[in-house]
């Protein structure tokens, strides 16, 4: 008897609970929490951000299998930096990402830092068979207990391999493979096989320089030289390098490219990747000529002038039918990447990008675009052939017709004066963020002083970014990928390119341009609504 009315009681108390439950539920669903909640407001709709907690550079990056394998630096257990995994994601497209279980937790002997991995065709590592390659990750330990000690050789390279296409790993069992203890920075591996000269490449960021090692088997290495010491820009420490050899678009001259993060020190303040072009022996890099000259005179040049694209590196083991050179990089700044408003997660990366490298009057520079799989998501597109845009501002396109937070927008702008043309996104809170040609002054812009939410950090948009004109233009293509909190902006093929993250209080909601004295024109405007679902 007692015993039923326990059940009894208890049933009650069940239906109590969920009356309550079903109520409140009703009641929240009156509030827009889609409007007002930062998670739903600043999560983007198809940049990679990780579920939940902390990410820092993209890792270990390889193609195999159909699969394009992404990694990060994470910490699983805080939405700020701290104890370094390497997070897991797969792509069938690199446009969606599917997140995978950690790949790679640090233990005694550190934390697992910035690195690369490959995959080892012939099983040169021995640590699989030609029949199930091996996938060999090459990571920097670093050790906290002897930073704390100021001890040396604080950081040194491990290595893992993987037998079953990267979802688990185990780290060999003679780490560190290389050790430099007199070297304080000393980190973020990038392997490539140098199918010129026949090896194993590596390049890691060595303070101010990166060194180059070679290996026949991925475990044992030798230091083949270094480079960079008073060469290009030095306002921070060096960081995750990348090298590898470029054919020139439409030529069969070959030049060899290395990718070198800064922090601080990039042209906008904080983080950014500069690149220099040259020649290698398979032992030294040689900067080219022109190329040295025109670093001098530039002050650098950069994959991206914006001020959310750092440590990017390249996909290994693209197929050589493919042949592209594939690039993705992390979309913030260590100046603020730990304060931005997002709550359960913070960071993404930038969109993928293919890498080119191009030639003009003996001027080698580096261009990329968004990876072509892009126009897969293509689901409606509105075209403008010719625009005269007369007046001081026109409104393009508005939330009637598309979401404006997942477009990519092409279009080309012609009889450009010495003018100052300026294309923002705005909503109805007066946020506003926006980017274009300063054709006064010579440079492109984005600013993003009155996007939203700017409490978080006195950096972040404390003046506009800028990049420089590589030569003067009266006529320019433009491109624009836009998600929630972020644009990427192409000028002239990705020849200039500007990436900046924002957080307003709304979404986006009209996409306008303004000038200030004479008109020109907008040719071949396609707007391409994205869709994801
Ligand atoms: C670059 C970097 C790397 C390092 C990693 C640590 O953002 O500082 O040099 O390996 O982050 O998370």
């Amino acid at each position: 008897m007692k015993k039923v009315l326990k059940k009894e009681f208890l049933e009650l108390l069940l239906c109590v609970v969920t009356l309550s439950m079903l109520l409140s539920c009703k009641q929240s669903s009156l509030i827009d929490k889609k409007e007002y909640s930062n998670e739903e407001l600043y999560r983007p709709n198809f940049h990679f951000t990780p579920k939940k907690a902390w990410m820092n550079d993209p890792n270990g990056m390889f193609y195999y299998n159909g699969y394009y394998h992404l990694y990060f630096q994470h910490y699983p257990d805080s939405t700020v930096w701290g104890p370094m995994h390497w997070g897991h994601a797969i792509s069938t497209d690199m446009v969606t990402w599917t997140e995978k279980p950690i790949a790679i937790y640090p233990d005694e002997k550190g934390y697992i830092f910035s690195g690369s991995a490959v995959v080892d065709l012939q099983n040169t590592s021995g640590f699989g068979s030609l029949k199930n390659p091996p996938i060999v990750a090459m990571f920097t330990y670093h050790n906290p207990e002897k930073e704390k000690a100021k001890a040396p050789g604080v950081q040194s390279q491990g290595i893992a391999y993987s037998l079953n296409e990267g979802l688990t790993w185990t780290k060999y069992k003679s780490n560190p493979v290389i050790e430099f203890p007199s070297m304080k920075d000393f980190r973020d591996p990038k392997m490539t096989w140098d199918n010129i000269h026949k090896q194993w490449l590596m390049v890691l960021a060595a303070g101010d320089k990166t060194m180059f090692y070679g290996s026949k088997n991925l475990k044992d290495w030798e230091l083949l030289s270094d480079f960079g010491k008073n060469i290009g820009a030095h306002g921070g420490v060096w960081e995750c390098p990348d090298f590898f050899p470029m054919l020139v678009e439409g030529s069969d001259e070959y030049k060899w490219v290395l990718l070198l993060s800064i922090n601080p020190g990039g042209p906008n303040g904080g983080s950014a990747t500069q690149y220099f072009v040259g020649d290698f022996d398979g032992k030294t890099f040689k900067l080219d000529e022109s190329f040295s000259k025109d670093i001098n005179q530039q002050k650098g040049l950069w994959i991206d002038y914006g001020r959310d694209n750092y440590a990017g590196v390249t996909w290994s083991n693209i197929s050589e039918t493919d042949g592209r050179k594939l690039f993705m990089g992390w979309m913030s700044n260590w100046n603020y990447a730990q304060k931005v408003p997002t709550q359960k997660w913070r960071s993404s990366m930038t969109m993928a990008r293919e890498l080119k490298l191009i030639k003009e009057d003996n001027h080698y520079r580096i261009s990329s675009l968004p990876v072509r799989e892009l126009q897969n998501y293509v689901a409606k597109t509105i075209k403008k052939e010719t625009l005269i845009i007369k007046d001081k501002k026109t409104v393009l396109i508005d939330k009637s017709l598309v979401d404006l937070t997942k477009l990519d927008i092409q279009f080309t702008l012609k009889n450009l004066k010495k003018d100052v043309y300026t294309f923002s996104f705005s909503n109805g809170f007066k946020n506003t963020i926006s980017f274009g040609i300063n054709k006064k002054e010579n440079y492109f812009f984005i600013d993003r002083r009155e996007s939203g939410d700017l409490s978080f950090s006195d950096v972040f948009a404390k003046q506009i970014s800028k990049a420089p004109f590589t030569k003067d233009f009266d006529k320019i293509d433009v491109r624009v990928i836009v998600d929630k909190t972020s644009i990427e902006v192409f000028y002239n093929n990705g020849e200039t390119v500007m990436t900046e993250i924002f957080f307003p209080e709304k979404p986006m909601e009209t996409f306008a341009v303004t000038k200030e004295n004479f008109e020109f024109t907008i040719e071949n405007l396609t707007i391409n609504q994205l869709n994801f679902n």
